[in-house]
């Protein structure tokens, strides 16, 4: 057990149920419900190739980076920056992230309130061949009851999660429900890439049309990026504070960035399929997309109606899970540093975060049909959530993420980060290209797309 202070700091057990808790985190809703929604919004095959580059080249290695910070500091993200640049402002890149933390799950846990709604839509057997899914979804988040209702319930769950610590409450979840969420998406692929005119949504998808790949583009890509493996707000920050000195960094960043590509691609061969077998517009995205698409797969899934109950229900519950082991992530880092810095118990942190997030989270869970001003906001013309996803979920942390690595490069310095990394043994492959990607290419990439979005915002269009 490490020490922190005079406080013993927990561990998780091992490396793998380290993996397995950094991967709870990176998959979620990002994957499955954000991944086809930004691809089906910004041109399907480009972005899928800028995603996979943006992981590649900026998002692993700024995983890396976090862990090293973790594992150096054992320390929540405002005290992690706090230890290695005493006196300075860095303490606030800390803050940031616990502040986009709480925003974030505010509307990330209206969206997996509608996942456990779906839960029991699937169990009556709502999804019948031919039903109008999209219907279904309107009346099920235009009623402000339910709307609130389950995001109370999805929030309370996951305060529950964290307050009962780091060990017991993440680590049991993660380790035998991911493979099984991984096998149920095998199938429904191989389901939606047999149907008849399959072909035209695999072509949207996996044939990149290269002039569709502008400043926005890659902005999106690099902030889902960053959304999708838990970056840029110190989660792995969080979790990395947690790793015994003896575990291998690398390997733990290159498990967890991989297993997180995979779904969100699985993903992608599941909706564009199905969307294109369905006759149903990419104009249709927004928050509702991925339900939309996928309750209409269910009426094909064999037997009839037995199948679309089972891969229905069976679905949105581990998708359900995969949303818990991320909410906890995003209120962990908050309830990290409330406890060690304020030094104020693990119960309350949790229930006062949690019930801050619940409150922001209402405009939210408004926002889709409920009430129509936040339905359609004035002068941003989208819906409430869609807002925060776009400011929090992908500017906070793209913005975060280049902070991150100007620290790494720059501030710390690749040679500290690495001596965290070979401690007890542990061989640094990449080094070099790890230190060059970190110190030049994460903030050049981050910098000029990031101005490109100001430069947008002023003059109309971009300069990429
Ligand atoms: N990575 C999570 C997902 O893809 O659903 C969401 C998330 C969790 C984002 C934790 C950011 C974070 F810090």
């Amino acid at each position: 057990m490490e020490m922190n202070g005079s406080q013993p700091r927990e561990n998780w057990g091992s490396k793998l149920a380290f993996i397995m808790a950094a991967a709870g985190s990176a998959i979620g809703l990002g994957n499955i419900w954000a991944f086809p929604t930004n691809a089906a919004a910004n041109g399907g095959g480009a972005f899928l190739v800028v995603y996979l580059i943006c992981v590649v080249l900026i998002g692993a290695p700024v995983m890396l980076a976090e862990f090293a910070i973790g594992r150096a500091t054992q320390r929540n993200p405002v005290g992690a920056f706090k230890a290695l640049a005493p006196k300075s402002g860095w303490k606030y890149l800390g803050g940031l992230g616990v502040v986009a933390g709480v925003v974030i799950l505010s509307f990330y846990a209206v969206i997996a309130g509608w996942t456990v709604s779906y839960i029991f839509k699937c169990l009556a057997g709502t999804f019948k061949p031919g039903v109008d899914t999209a219907a279904i979804f309107e009346q099920m988040s235009g009623d402000p009851l339910n709307a609130i209702g389950y995001l109370a319930a999805f929030m309370a769950l996951s305060v529950y999660v964290v307050v009962g610590g780091v060990r017991q409450g993440i680590e049991r979840w993660t380790k035998v429900l991911m493979p099984i969420l991984l096998v149920l998406l095998v199938l429904l692929g191989i389901r939606a890439v047999t149907l008849s005119g399959a072909g035209a949504g695999l072509a949207f998808y996996l044939k990149p049309d290269f002039s569709l790949i502008n400043g926005k583009v890659i902005l999106s890509a690099a902030g889902q990026a960053f959304f999708s493996l838990s970056l840029g707000m110190g989660t792995m920050i969080t979790y990395g504070s947690y790793i015994a000195k003896k575990d291998d960094l690398v390997s733990s960043t290159l498990w967890v960035s991989t297993l997180d590509t995979a779904i969100a691609i699985l993903a992608g061969l599941i909706i564009f399929p199905t969307l294109f077998h369905a006759g149903l517009g990419l104009q249709e995205g927004g928050p509702g997309m991925v339900f939309v698409v996928l309750t209409s797969l269910l009426g094909e899934m064999p037997p009839a109606p037995l199948g679309g109950i089972i891969f229905g229900t069976g679905f949105f519950l581990l998708l359900g899970i995969a949303a818990i082991t991320s909410s906890v992530s995003l209120l962990e880092v908050g309830v990290a540093y409330i406890v060690d810095e304020r030094k104020i118990s693990r119960k309350k942190a949790g229930l006062f975060l949690g019930g801050l997030a619940f409150l922001l989270g209402i405009p939210s869970a408004l926002g889709n049909g409920a009430v129509s001003w936040l339905t359609n906001l004035p002068v941003i013309g989208t819906d409430f959530l869609s807002f925060l996803f776009e400011v929090f979920g992908q500017y906070a942390l793209a913005i975060g993420a280049l902070f991150i690595s100007i620290f790494v490069g720059w501030k710390w310095g690749v040679t500290n980060a690495a001596a965290e990394v070979e401690l007890e043994g542990n061989a640094f492959r990449f080094h070099q290209i790890w230190s060059f990607l970190i110190k030049f290419v994460c903030p050049t990439v981050l910098i000029v797309i990031l101005l490109n979005k100001v430069w947008t915002l002023i003059f109309g269009r971009g300069l990429i």
